[in-house]
């Protein structure tokens, strides 16, 4: 018989740094960002970014920053080395872009490292040269400042190489992420050399200027700037006017704290105010940054840093939708198909009123069930008149926001395997890092059976094998998509798939719930296709109807 307890070993370290190095870099416009982040953390003024191939075979990142002195640079590429944090207790207020001491490591594991700094106060500049876990360091002469270069990326993890796009696009992919750090800081010059060729240049500017650099003059003048305060949240920026948009979201940028993050439900957020002012395919442009206390945004939740996790998450949304609807005042809505902000919003469109209304107004609150009409809508009572659900769309925004939210999963006991056809085997392939970020854990399972293990937790009442067959019919379309763009649409697709459907018969208790469930919704008045969720007929309108007004 075999040693059962043999099977499990402790990976050498070599293998192990290369695991984790693999999380921290997924790609050459990965390396730009942690180096641009370490650049503008040392204060730089002016940073300079280079790549060849694609990024594979060179990326340097250059800047005026502070520089290290030579035993600094010695242990900057050493695991879990940082200067930025000192005690446990800074990891709950972080205000670096970085933190965990890792980038420079995991670079080093898988690429050949080189590094060229001199603080201010040094006569003599320092070389390091770290790769395959060795690290030499010795004098130079260097500038004030730092100048890292990455050289052959991936060249000991072909696996990680076969999955990256060609040259073109992965220098695309590194451009797009030079351009939204010089959108988050305007005030320091950018500039972008690919192939020995100049491609991008940004000196200091305003906001707006920058967004002229950046996205083009002719969207820069149809911005609008978007300025709101609240006691410890503010949100300012711009966001287009509704005279322009785009088929995507991609000239869409949010900062926590001077931090790109990506979220769907941000970008839900900033869309909202635009229902019914932009034809509903069309997505807004925006800019936009959020400056709240350190300490409500956990930073530590994403191998990348690209995700944060916000408390009072609700505010800040809430913020956000304010803030951008107080801006687009001017523009009324052109269509009543979709409404802007139907009820407990359009208060908000009241000039100033925005500034001062208080967060509780958002919510729809007190509403009562009286019945189901048609089986289709729930008829309530609220304190402002009589409220009518569609209950499929309010469901299915109740669906949305919870599957764009925390990722909370139920597993499936015991796993479930399905044996899929070669074809739709090949399909799903690609999409199991995104699946399982959603909350649908599925796992090869040798040939073409996989063993689903969980599903998102707001689908837990679902049966397993229709939500797999969901997938795989969404999936196809979900190829050209950007990893965002196809987790909302999946997202979408499973709120679609799961929410009760008109022509489901709702007990008193069930219409209830799903009440009290829309009154907690952070976006209650549309499902996630801008369909209003609800429509309210108050009792001023009643007084009119009956002619007692
Ligand atoms: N361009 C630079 N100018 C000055 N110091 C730098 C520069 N790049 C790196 N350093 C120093 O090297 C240290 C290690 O950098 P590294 O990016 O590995 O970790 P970090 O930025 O502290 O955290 P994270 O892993 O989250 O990025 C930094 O804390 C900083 O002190
Ligand atoms: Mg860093």
């Amino acid at each position: 018989m075999m040693d059962a307890l043999s099977v499990i070993q402790v990976l050498s370290p070599e293998i192990a740094e290369r695991i984790a190095a693999g999380e921290v870099v997924e790609r050459p416009a990965s390396v730009v960002k942690e180096l641009l982040e370490n650049s503008l953390d040392a204060g730089a003024t002016a940073v300079s970014v280079e790549i060849s191939d694609g990024g594979l075979s060179l990326i340097r990142v250059f800047d005026d920053g502070s520089g290290m002195s030579r035993a600094d640079a010695a242990l900057a590429p050493e695991r879990f080395s940082t200067s930025k944090v000192r005690a446990l207790s800074d990891l709950d207020a972080i205000a670096t872009l970085g933190f965990r001491g890792e980038a420079l490591a995991s670079v080093a594991a898988v690429a050949r490292l080189d590094i060229l700094t001199r603080a201010p106060e040094e006569l003599e500049g320092t070389r390091v040269q770290a790769s395959g876990g060795q690290i030499e360091a010795g004098p130079v002469a260097s500038p004030v400042g730092t100048s890292v270069t990455v050289r052959d990326l991936f060249y000991n993890t072909p696996a990680r190489r076969k999955f990256l796009k060609s040259p073109l696009r992965e220098a695309q992919l590194a451009r797009q992420t030079v351009i939204r750090y010089s959108l988050a800081y305007p005030q320091v010059a950018f500039r972008l050399v690919v192939n020995g060729r100049e491609t991008y240049v940004a000196p200091p500017a305003s906001p707006l200027e920058r967004i002229g650099v950046a996205l083009g003059r002719d969207v820069a003048v149809d911005m609008l700037a978007v300025a709101w305060e609240a006691a410890d949240l503010r949100v300012w920026g711009h966001v287009s006017a509704p005279t322009i948009g785009r088929r995507n979201r991609q000239d869409q940028f949010f900062f926590i704290n001077g931090r790109p993050v990506r979220s769907g439900l941000l970008a839900v957020m900033l869309e909202r105010p635009y229902a019914g002012r932009l034809p509903p395919e069309r997505r807004p442009l925006g800019v936009l940054h959020i400056q709240l206390d350190p300490h409500l945004v956990d930073v530590n939740v994403h191998p990348r840093k690209e995700e944060v996790r916000l408390s009072q998450e609700r505010s800040i949304y809430g913020a956000v939708i304010k803030a951008v609807s107080a801006a687009l005042h001017p523009y009324p809505q052109i269509s009543q198909e979709f409404p802007a902000m139907a009820w407990p919003f359009d208060e908000a469109q009241q000039p100033g009123e925005a500034l001062r209304e208080s967060q509780a107004n958002y919510a729809v609150g007190g509403l009562e069930p009286l019945g189901q009409l048609q089986h289709a809508y729930i008829v309530a009572r609220s304190r402002e008149g009589l409220v009518v659900v569609d209950q499929h769309a309010a469901h299915e925004q109740i669906l949305f926001e919870r599957l764009s939210g925390s990722g909370a999963v139920h597993s499936v006991t015991p796993p479930l395997p399905v044996a899929l056809t070669a074809r739709e085997a090949e399909l799903l392939g690609p999409f199991l890092g995104l699946l399982a970020n959603l909350g649908f854990e599925i796992e090869p399972f040798g040939g073409h059976t996989f063993l689903l293990r969980s599903l998102p937790a707001p689908l837990a009442t679902q049966d397993p094998r229709m939500l797999l067959d969901m997938l795989l019919e969404e999936l196809p379309g979900c190829r050209r998509l950007d990893p965002d763009a196809a987790r909302e649409r999946l997202a979408m697709k499973s709120a679609c798939t799961g929410a009760i459907k008109a022509g489901d018969i709702l007990s008193m208790a069930e219409m209830q719930a799903l009440l009290r469930d829309l009154e907690a919704a952070w976006s209650p008045a549309t499902c996630p296709h801008g369909r209003p969720a609800f429509v309210l007929l108050t009792v001023e309108e009643l007084e009119r109807r009956f002619m007692r007004r």
